[in-house]
């Protein structure tokens, strides 16, 4: 009876909210004429094409940021609300208790605070343009005569967006792309168990201890830009911070991070590369963009046009939902698209705290004390929270532990948090302008050397055949410090930021002799660039595959069109195991039969032989790729037992990106090894392998035999031809606020079989942290662009326009994406009406005139 009464209702909630669906998305509708009242944005049209893709024309820069806010309202209004309310840290006034360590976190930041400083400060027409942004997404809001859906469903009540608002969404950029203060505590916590040298060889922190290297600018590159200096290794590592035997073995380990990855879409990882015109069938530049997030729907991409008549400007690309503009895309003249730089932007600092003082170069000095009010949903007295800074920045003095009762966790000691972000400056606006008005090589590298952060990669080309690459953002100069690798002591100030690099110093490229820029989060340039930032970074195997790829055709003197930019996004390749297999082969054939018992060599040899004729393919209908990647699980499982964390903090590491250059490194080393102390190694023993005289060599072996119990289990059978990669790896889309609800969860998430692990082009993550095989990250937009005047641009994102659920435009794009299809990315005046399913007009009328505000469909 129970039972069916549950049914019942949660039928009739299903039933309830179609219908409430339908009704909102009859709001929601882009034809017809609307009126405003702000007499500066005049007239602005919206034209959407069959994905509902927003062309929006005005006449000035004003009134198409106005018509761009209203767009991205239209399409993200509660994407953009709730990750607004998240950076202001205003999490518990909507969820109540639950939201307070998130709040907790972003007030010790501080977003609003650093958001309200540059707002004060911001130059006249950068301020007006956002302001324009705010005033169409409000406008939009105000003119519903219903609430949209999820507000309804979540029960939060809408506030006007500002320009601190929008601050606040650029300032969570910085925060996600600046990782050191994730990966310090960790690298720490290495060194204080083991030794410094340990660390950054289990970091892959130096050229040697990289698997291979592909950087993006190479030394012929630093010598045409003068950017070279030879790199003198040693003495340029951070002094790490003293700890007392109570702090080391306290829970020590990634303080901040899990706030993050909880909520937000981390984006860490993008492809993007260019090609010169000397190898383009057309004669001018290629140009190949897909940033990396988690996956969200909608996703945090907006696709959009933006056509300014009074200055004939055409930009058309992506905007990162919540901030003004046109982040990566193209203009007539040029095109750019960006990747996470990895450059070292954050640090965290042991201090020494008595009472409110610090200790620092022999002085107790005040620390600065902030009182943020916290408000709780269902709490009559707020949360009172003391954010205290040294001068470096606040102090952070917890882990975060969402499984834990009480999730902020006392580290132990107080670190403060120096980063880019707290910088008091933004060019969110005003560096995109440059970019939109650029008619020269030389203004284009202007609009990249004026921005301020976030620090990030960019390749570009223009009309006129140029390419290349610009490291942009300021990036912090140490004092005494080049590797900040280690939490540093707080107790001096050697180890302090002085400034931030300047235009000239910042690492880049044009027209390089070599006729091609690959970017894919790899070491931004080898260790000889004068200043040696990027000396402690890692390279990445998409980087290596894409390079691999371009300079195979150039060498065969083939020339590259469109498609061949397209077929190297869905590269599904795995370059590095490419070249492990080998070394795999041979140390199976040499040593399986001495380590392993007769009956795991069977089963090892069995999975083992599976592999000898694949391509290295990680596609979605391949077995191969189950068998290599289960058995590379369940070794990177084996390792590092001795670490004293948690094991998730352990996974974070072993199976993260910068380890697996060790392991891959060691493995290679075994292959040729005739030094049998190399197989039996501290970092290689657990329980299981105790009695083994080879700990390495039998975790490494070992795993190949257990594969075939794992996955014979993971499938419910042992035909190994069934146990297809794409079935363990579903690639998820969580939705931004009900992905774990109840009956919303399958109404709004969605999922697919996927293709693809983390080194492939085709990127899409498996959550191995989590003992899944399922992934929710790929590649959430890919455009191509062809700087011929006749070529074809092309673009596509992994969910749809639209957040609303019953919108066919939610998730039309998602059925054409999972397939490496695309959608035509056509732009300018004469296309504007061409081609498109919806036209719309927020036209201006003085007050005393408009009768309301309503929807005027007789248009259609
Ligand atoms: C890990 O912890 C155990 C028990 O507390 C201790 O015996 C061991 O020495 C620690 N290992 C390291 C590397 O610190
Ligand atoms: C580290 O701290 C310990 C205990 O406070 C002290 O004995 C030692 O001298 C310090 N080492 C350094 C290098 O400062
Ligand atoms: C393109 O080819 C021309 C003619 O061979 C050459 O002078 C130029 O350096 C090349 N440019 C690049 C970036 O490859
Ligand atoms: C991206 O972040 C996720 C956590 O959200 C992590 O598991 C993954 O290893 C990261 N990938 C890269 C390429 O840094
Ligand atoms: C609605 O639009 C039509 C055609 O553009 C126009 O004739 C009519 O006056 C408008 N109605 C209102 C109420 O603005």
């Amino acid at each position: 009876m129970r039972l069916a009464k549950k049914l019942c209702t949660s039928l009739l909630l299903v039933l309830a909210l179609l219908i409430v669906g339908v009704y909102i998305w009859e709001c929601r509708n882009y034809n017809g004429v609307v009126y405003h009242s702000h007499q500066k944005y005049g007239k602005v049209e919206i034209s959407r094409d069959q994905y509902a893709i927003p062309h929006i024309k005005a006449k000035n820069v004003y009134g198409a940021s106005f018509g761009q806010g209203y767009a991205h309202a239209q399409d993200r209004l509660f994407q953009i609300f709730l990750k607004t309310k998240l950076g202001r840290g205003e999490i518990s006034s909507l969820k109540g208790e639950a939201g307070l360590p998130y709040d907790i976190f972003f007030r010790t930041l501080g977003l609003q605070r650093i958001a309200e400083d540059i707002v004060a400060k911001l130059e006249k027409e950068e301020l007006e343009v956002i302001q324009a942004y705010c005033d169409g997404f409000n406008f939009y809001y105000h003119s519903l005569s219903v609430k949209p859906l999820e507000f309804v469903i979540s029960g939060v009540t809408f506030q006007d967006f500002t320009p601190v608002d929008a601050i606040i969404n650029e300032r969570i950029m910085f925060l996600l792309l600046g990782y050191e203060y994730i990966w310090e505590p960790i690298r720490t916590n290495l060194a204080n168990q083991f030794t410094e040298d340990i660390a950054i060889k289990m970091f892959a922190g130096s050229s040697e201890s990289q698997f291979v290297e592909v950087t993006v600018v190479d030394d012929e590159d630093l010598k045409q830009e003068n950017l070279y200096q030879k790199y003198i290794k040693g003495k340029t590592f951070s002094k790490r911070a003293n700890f007392t035997e109570q702090q080391k073995q306290a829970y020590l380990s990634t303080s901040i991070q899990d706030v993050l990855f909880e909520l937000l879409s981390v984006p860490n990882g993008s492809n993007a590369w260019v090609i010169h015109g000397n190898h383009t069938k057309s004669g001018k530049p290629l140009l190949a963009n897909d940033p990396h997030l988690s996956n969200t729907i909608p996703c945090t991409w907006v696709q959009n046009e933006m056509l300014i008549e009074d200055e004939g400007i055409v930009a058309i690309g992506s905007s990162i939902s919540g901030i003004p503009l046109i982040q990566n895309g193209r203009t007539d003249y040029a095109a750019w698209g960006t990747t996470v730089l990895f450059a070292d932007t954050s640090d965290l600092y042991k201090e020494d705290i008595k009472d409110n003082t610090y200790l620092v170069d022999g002085q107790w000095k005040e620390l600065k004390i902030i009182k943020e009010s916290i408000k709780i949903k269902g709490k009559s007295e707020p949360h009172i929270l003391e954010v205290k800074y040294t001068h470096r920045g606040p102090l952070v003095s917890y882990k975060f532990d969402k499984f834990a009762t009480n999730p902020l966790i006392d580290l132990g000691f107080s670190a403060s948090l120096c980063w880019n972000g707290e910088i008091r400056k933004s060019t969110l606006v005003s560096s995109v302008l440059k970019l939109y008005r650029a008619k020269n090589h030389q203004q284009v590298l202007e609009g990249f050397g004026h921005i301020v952060g976030p620090v990030l990669s960019v390749v570009y080309a223009t009309a006129d055949g140029n390419i290349g690459f610009y490291g942009y953002g300021r990036i912090p100069v140490h004092k005494n410090t080049i590797h900040s690798q280690f939490i540093k002591d707080g107790t001096t100030t050697e180890q302090d930021w002085v400034r931030f690099t300047q235009p000239s110093e910042q690492p880049q490229v044009h027209n390089p002799r070599k006729g091609f820029v690959v970017t894919a989060n790899n070491k931004f340039a080898t260790d000889n660039l004068k200043g040696y930032l990027s000396a402690n970074l890692i390279s990445t195997p998409r980087a290596y595959r894409i390079t691999q790829m371009i300079e195979e055709k150039i060498k065969k003197g083939l020339k590259f069109d469109i498609e061949d930019m397209k077929r190297m996004q869905a590269d599904t390749v795995d370059s590095y195991g490419q070249d492990i297999l080998p070394y795999l082969f041979k140390i199976f054939n040499s040593k399986a039969q001495t380590v392993l018992s007769q009956q795991e060599y069977e089963k090892a040899l069995r999975m083992i032989n599976h592999l000898k004729d694949w391509d290295c393919r990680i596609d979605a209908n391949s077995y191969q790729a189950t068998i290599f990647l289960g058995w590379e699980y369940i070794f990177s499982k084996s390792l590092l037992h001795s670490f004293n964390t948690t094991e998730f903090d352990r996974y974070t590491l072993t199976m993260g990106p910068q380890f697996e250059h060790f392991y891959f490194n060691q493995i290679k080393k075994w292959s040729q090894q005739v030094n049998e102390k190399d197989f039996d190694q501290f970092w290689c023993k657990t329980e299981e392998n105790k009695n083994q005289k080879y700990s390495c060599l039998y975790n490494l072996l070992i795993a190949f035999a257990q594969v075939e119990d794992y996955m014979t289990n993971e499938f419910g059978t042992s035909d190994v031809k069934e146990w297809e990669w794409g079935i363990i790896h579903k690639n998820n889309y969580p939705h931004t606020a009900f992905a774990k609800i109840p009956i919303l969860k399958d109404i709004y998430n969605r999922q697919v079989d996927s293709f693809g692990n983390r080194r492939t082009v085709a990127v899409s993550i498996q959550n191995w942290r989590g003992g899944t095989f399922e992934s929710a990250y790929g590649a959430n937009y890919r455009m191509v662009v062809d700087m011929d005047k006749q070529g074809k641009d092309y673009w596509i994102v992994d969910t749809g326009i639209s957040e609303s659920v019953f919108s066919p435009h939610y998730d039309d794009q998602f059925k054409i994406h999972k397939d490496f299809g695309y959608v035509n990315m056509e732009r300018g005046f004469s296309y504007f009406r061409q081609n498109k399913k919806y036209y719309q007009t927020l036209e201006y009328l003085a007050p005393q005139t408009q009768n309301s505000n309503k929807q005027n469909n007789s248009e259609l």
